[in-house]
């Protein structure tokens, strides 16, 4: 457990004169490539979904079965939301309805990432249409995700079967990002379960997956039977004891929005305290290796992570006082880190079933999605020009 967790100091980074203006205008000129990536790609997929990460540069085409079939849904909501054109509202739509059928065939939900599925398809169709079978369909995939809630150590499992002597009792730091769906769940019914779960949940995570030092495990078991904690390790990092760069993302982002749901200070205070230590960490160019703890520049990009990252950033920007002395910082280098995606990773000869953010890694030792674009890069890269140039209202 960390006793106390260190906050590393970040070197101040003020935007020169001028260069707001320049990745505003980066940005709009951004925005109908993308656009016209979204509506080839609307064809190329057709009622069906793009697999988590390309394969050779192109994404396979899936049913509805992955952790990350809505990131495309998302886009559409992002791509209305920057047009309102109706077609991606229509194809959004469509998409709920695969949503709900998939929630009540149970058709591979047999895991923690429902909060992804269903946050950024249902909650944000209901967000911005007032779909109330939507709402109703996020309410039960939050039932589901209840099932997979360990009473005694508090703890939402996050893979395989809860007997699964591999897999019990272990929680990991992508499912901040899912708890979202249990607050909403009980904001809509009243029925305090959800929230509670999401609440013990992140407090387990804020006790045992955050180390003294700032960084995160990727995952970390807990006894079920006796509710203490066991050990840390790694699925997706360099090493049990490096720190996954996508998993420090999801940290920051994570422990913010459980802060915006619950108000408890110290996980604000948390978030803040994993961005500077991802910042530290960062090359030069502001994207950053598939690890943390990778510092040869031959080493592979997760740019994924550092759109991830760069949401969380300006989300902290919304949340902290103007007087804070790390504030302008964030913005700073949220903005830049932007501006590099657009430069340098944004892809701009775009073709049908490619992907819009290239050189992240999905998962490097198993040798998928390395070098490639993956889904959630895709969508984080829209997320993050709507944040940075409106005052968005989040989906999570
Ligand atoms: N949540 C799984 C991943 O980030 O790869």
């Amino acid at each position: 457990m960390s006793a106390t967790i260190r906050k590393e100091p970040i070197v101040p980074v003020v935007l020169r004169s001028g260069e707001r203006a320049a990745i505003a205008q980066k940005i709009r000129r951004a925005l109908p490539v993308i656009l016209s990536a979204i509506d080839r790609n609307s064809v190329y997929f057709g009622s069906r979904f793009p697999d988590a990460a390309c394969e050779d540069g192109r994404y396979p085409i899936i049913d509805n079965q992955e952790w990350t079939t809505s990131f495309w849904t998302g886009q559409l909501w992002l791509a209305w939301e920057w047009t309102r054109n109706d077609a991606y509202r229509t194809l959004a739509e469509q998409h709920v309805r695969s949503f709900g059928e998939r929630i009540a065939r149970r058709d591979h939900t047999n895991h923690h990432d429902l909060g992804f599925l269903y946050s950024l398809s249902c909650i944000a169709a209901n967000k911005l249409t007032g779909n109330r079978e939507a709402a109703y369909i996020a309410q039960q995939a939050a039932e589901v995700l209840m099932e997979r809630y360990h009473e005694k150590c508090g703890i939402i499992q996050a893979w395989g079967e809860l007997d699964n002597p591999e897999q019990q009792g272990r929680m990991i730091i992508d499912c901040n990002m899912n708890l979202p769906l249990l607050y909403q769940a009980s904001a809509s019914t009243g029925d305090p379960r959800f929230a509670e779960a999401a609440k013990n949940h992140i407090e387990q995570a804020r006790r045992y997956i955050v180390r003294e030092d700032g960084s995160t495990f990727h995952t970390y078991y807990m006894d079920v039977h006796t509710g203490e904690p066991r050990f840390g390790n790694t699925h997706q990092g360099f090493s049990d004891d490096s720190c996954w760069s996508r998993g420090q993302a999801w940290g920051v982002y994570g422990f913010l929005l459980n802060y915006l749901y619950t108000g408890d200070e110290r996980l604000l205070e948390l978030s803040q305290t994993l961005a500077n230590y991802f910042i530290n960490r960062l090359p030069e160019d502001l994207i950053c290796y598939w690890d943390l703890a990778l510092t040869d520049p031959h080493s592979e990009r997760d740019s994924s992570a550092s759109a991830i990252l760069a949401c969380a950033l300006l989300e902290l920007v919304k949340q902290l006082p103007a007087t804070h002395p790390d504030r302008e910082s964030y913005e700073a280098l949220a903005l830049r880190m932007i501006a590099r995606m657009l430069d340098d990773y944004l892809n701009t000869v775009h073709k049908a079933g490619e992907g819009l953010l290239q050189h992240s890694v999905y998962y490097f030792k198993g040798n998928v999605g390395v070098d490639e674009c993956c889904a959630w890069g895709d969508y984080f890269l829209m997320e993050a020009l709507t944040r940075a140039t409106s005052c968005w209202n989040s989906y999570w």
